[in-house]
C-alpha cells in the first residue's frame, strides 16, 4: 500500500495526475501526458482512495551572485476543481517541502498563481519575469555586421554557452536542466519554434528563437512571439531585431522577454514607454538556510559580518541565530550570536536580492535592531532578480 504521498505508483497514478493537470490548465489530454510522463521519478503525487493532487519537480540550479545553487522548480500543482479548498494543496506542498528538507537541494523556486498557500509554508516572491508588447513597425530595421542564418543542431553547444556566459552573473536565471530547454523550444505543431543565430567571423554572437502566433483565425496578420532573444553585443541585437522588424508587413506586433536593465532596450527604446504584457513575480523557498548561504557566490570586494535570528514556523529545524561573516567571495554561516528576526520569508527575498532590509522592516519580515542593515545589504546587493523562463 503505497504511502499518502510519494511518487506516483505505476501508470494508472500517472495518466490520472496528467489528467488533473489538463483540467486544471485547461489543456489537451495527449500533450499534458506525454509532458507529465517526461518528468518520469520527478512527479509526486496525494492519495486518498486515488489520486487526489499532484506536483512536478524540475531539477535545476538558479544563479545568485554568479553561481549555480541547486533548486527544485515546482509546477504543475493542481487538485481537481470538485476537491479544492479541502487543505489538499497545503498538505501536497508540506509534504514536498520536509522531501526537500530532507532529501533535496537547499532552495525551491516556483511561479505562484495562488501565493497565499505557498507563503503559509516560507515562500516570498524574490524576483519577476517581464514580456514587453512592441508594434513590429517600431523595431529598429538596420543591420549590422553581424549576419543572421537559420540555427543548425550543430549551433546547440554553442547557443547554450552563449546563454549560460550572459546569466550566471544575473541573479535569478536559470542553470537551466534539459527539461527546461526542451520547454523554451515545445511549441504547438502548428506554430513551430524558429530559430536563428546572428554570426561575426563564424562565431555566434546571438541567437533567437520565436514562433507566429495567429490569434484570430482567419486573419491575415499574427504576432510574433519571442521565446528567447540573447545577444553578445549591440550589434548581434540589431541584426536580429531587424529581422524581426522585417516581419511588418504580416506580423503587427511583438512580445519578447526582458531583464529590468535589459541592454536590449539600448536598441529598441525609440520612445520613453514600452507597454508590459506580461509581469510575473517568482517565489522562492531557502530550505537549508546555512547550506543556501554558504553555497551562492558574493562580490569578492565586500568584506562584512552580520547576525540574524531565523523564524521558520514550518521548518523549526531552521529556528536560531547564525552570524554571517564573508570574506574573499565566500560566506560562513555559523551558528549563534544575537540580531534581528528575519522571517524566512524575508531571507528568501534577502538572499535573491530582490529587497533590501529596509524594504524587508517596511514588509513586516525582518525586526529589531538596525545595527546590522548596513552589512546584509552590502552582502546581497546585485543586479535585480529575474529570469526570462516560465516553467
Ligand atoms: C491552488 C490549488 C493548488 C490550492 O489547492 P487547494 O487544495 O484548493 O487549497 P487549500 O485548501 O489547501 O488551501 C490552502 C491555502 O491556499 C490558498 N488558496 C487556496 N485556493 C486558492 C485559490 N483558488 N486562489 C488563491 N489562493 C488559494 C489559501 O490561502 C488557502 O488557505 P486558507 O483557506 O486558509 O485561506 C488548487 O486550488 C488548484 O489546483 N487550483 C488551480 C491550479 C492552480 O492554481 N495551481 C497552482 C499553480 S502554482
Amino acid at each position: 500500500m503505497p504511502q499518502r504521498y510519494g511518487p506516483p505508483d505505476g501508470d494508472a497514478e500517472i495518466r490520472h495526475y496528467a489528467g488533473i493537470v489538463a483540467v486544471t490548465f485547461a489543456g489537451e489530454l495527449p500533450a499534458f501526458e506525454d509532458w507529465v510522463r517526461s518528468f518520469g521519478p520527478d512527479l509526486r503525487v496525494l492519495r486518498d482512495q486515488g489520486v487526489v493532487a499532484g506536483l512536478t519537480i524540475y531539477r535545476m540550479g538558479q544563479y545568485f551572485g554568479g553561481k549555480s545553487v541547486p533548486t527544485w522548480g515546482i509546477a504543475g500543482v493542481a487538485v481537481p476543481p470538485h476537491l479544492r479548498g479541502s487543505g489538499l494543496g497545503l498538505e501536497l506542498m508540506r509534504a514536498n517541502l520536509h522531501e526537500n528538507f530532507e532529501h533535496g537541494p537547499p532552495l525551491s523556486t516556483l511561479y505562484p498563481a495562488a501565493p497565499a498557500l505557498y507563503r503559509k509554508l516560507g515562500w516570498e516572491f524574490a524576483g519577476t519575469r517581464t514580456l514587453l508588447r512592441m508594434r513590429l513597425s517600431d523595431l529598429p530595421a538596420e543591420d549590422s555586421d553581424a549576419s543572421v542564418r537559420p540555427a543548425a543542431d550543430s549551433d546547440e553547444a554553442a547557443i547554450r554557452e552563449l546563454y549560460r556566459g550572459l546569466h550566471a552573473g544575473l541573479n535569478g536565471c536559470l542553470d537551466r536542466s534539459e527539461a527546461i530547454w526542451q520547454r523554451l523550444r515545445r511549441a504547438p505543431r502548428e506554430t513551430p519554434v524558429m530559430q536563428f543565430v546572428a554570426e561575426r567571423e563564424g562565431r555566434i554572437a546571438g541567437y533567437l528563437m520565436y514562433l507566429q502566433k495567429r490569434d484570430v483565425p482567419g486573419r491575415f496578420s499574427f504576432d510574433v512571439v519571442v521565446r528567447e532573444l540573447v545577444a553578445a553585443d549591440a550589434g548581434a541585437a540589431r541584426s536580429l531585431l531587424a529581422m524581426l522588424a522585417r516581419h511588418r508587413s504580416v506580423a503587427r506586433e511583438v512580445t519578447l522577454p526582458a531583464s529590468p536593465h535589459d541592454p536590449l532596450l539600448h536598441e529598441v527604446l525609440r520612445t520613453q514607454e514600452i507597454p508590459v504584457e506580461s509581469h510575473m513575480g517568482w517565489m522562492l523557498r531557502v530550505v537549508r538556510p546555512a547550506e543556501a548561504l554558504e553555497s551562492r557566490g558574493y562580490s569578492p570586494h565586500v568584506a562584512a559580518r552580520a547576525c540574524v535570528e531565523i523564524h521558520d514556523p514550518e521548518l523549526p529545524q531552521n529556528c536560531g541565530t547564525i552570524t554571517l561573516a564573508l570574506e574573499g567571495g565566500e560566506m560562513r554561516a555559523s551558528k549563534g550570536g544575537s540580531g534581528p528576526r528575519l522571517d524566512v520569508r524575508g531571507l528568501a527575498a534577502l538572499y535573491a536580492g530582490h529587497l533590501s532590509p529596509g524594504e524587508l522592516r517596511a514588509a513586516g519580515l525582518l525586526a529589531g535592531s538596525a545595527k546590522h542593515d548596513a552589512a546584509l545589504a552590502a552582502m546581497f546587493a546585485g543586479p535585480s532578480p529575474f529570469t526570462p523562463d516560465f516553467f
